[in-house]
């Protein structure tokens, strides 16, 4: 019998898709790999230089370079391409450059005849997840940006250092823009199904009075003293992009901080942003709706007001 053949895309073989690439390959996760670049020669040089993990890893997959032509058959297309922020930029100031590089790239990819699932890295991501599902008329399902997934797992490890736990034992989310008007639904975050807050609240003696606020600014800026650093980031969302690619093609159904295309959910439409949503082989099988407290609905409505402006600046 014929297997179906995992096939993965990444488009922008920059640092962010090939830590991706390296990350799916290392676990295995697809059986084929497409890297694509404007820059073929990059493009090529990552495709050789990754084909030489296989024989280390537990899995063959096969890397090759290849052209948007050659994503037809693509399970899943990552797209990676677009330039990292520079210092004193936020995401949001890469938008003008993002959707034009998605203008040329995306009428591409689709006339390839690609029908697979879009998972969108570049920032800003949610503008441009947007943007991609309009340009692309691909079902809302199926066009899914990495959103807070990355936040997110900035969160868990904060709290996993101050309560010695470890982060996948604690549930919750950054919610709304993956950017600087984001924010933590403490009201859903548990540790081990505990509340969080009870735990700060029962533990404030050995712990001290933890700044919650300042735990949501680090998240935020976290990024950006990475940038400072080393130029741009890529390790945390290589390894959010192969852990999101691996749950579809798992058929999980697991709940990840994605970037959807709400449909109602949490009152907005026609925008995407970073919520709650179970991941299954088709994609966004339901956006997960939390019952925030007042003041978590106020800073969600005001991240979609930062998000509705900029898309506007681009014609939305
Ligand atoms: C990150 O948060 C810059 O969006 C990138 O790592």
């Amino acid at each position: 019998m014929q297997q179906h053949i995992r096939r993965v895309a990444i488009i922008g073989t920059g640092l962010v898709g090939s830590s991706a690439a390296y990350s799916i390959l290392n676990q295995g996760i697809c059986d084929e790999l497409i890297m694509v670049d404007i820059n073929q020669e990059r493009a090529i040089g990552e495709s050789l230089d990754l084909s030489h993990c296989i024989d280390f890893t537990n899995s063959r997959t096969k890397v090759r370079a290849g052209t948007y032509q050659d994503l037809g058959d693509a399970d899943i297309a990552v797209i990676t391409a677009g330039p990292p922020p520079k210092p004193g930029q936020t995401r949001l100031d890469t938008l003008e450059i993002g959707a034009k590089i998605m203008n040329d790239m995306i009428p591409q990819i689709m006339a390839s005849g690609f029908n697979g699932i879009f998972l969108i890295a570049s920032n800003p991501v949610d503008i441009i997840t947007y943007h991609v599902w309009k340009l692309s008329g691909l079902p809302r399902n199926r066009v899914i940006g990495t959103g807070t997934s990355l936040d997110s797992s900035r969160l868990k490890t904060y709290l996993s250092e101050i309560l010695d736990v470890d982060p996948r034992s604690i549930y919750g989310y950054t919610m709304g823009e993956h950017g600087d008007s984001q924010f933590a639904a403490w009201s859903h975050i548990s540790v081990g199904g505990k509340p969080l807050l009870q735990i700060l609240e029962e533990q404030k003696r050995q712990l001290g009075d933890i700044d919650l606020d300042q735990i949501v600014e680090d998240v935020k800026k976290v990024g950006f003293e990475i940038l400072k650093r080393k130029g741009t980031t890529y390790y945390g969302i290589g390894n959010a992009i192969a852990f999101i690619t691996k749950s579809i093609f798992n058929d999980d159904h697991r709940i990840i901080a994605l970037s959807c295309m709400l449909n109602g959910e949490y009152g907005e439409t026609e925008l995407c942003t970073g919520v709650p949503a179970i991941l299954t082989r088709e994609g966004i099988k339901e956006v997960v709706e939390l019952r925030l407290t007042e003041e978590e609905q106020r800073k969600f409505r005001n991240s979609t007001a930062v998000l509705r402006n900029y898309m506007s600046s681009i014609g939305y």
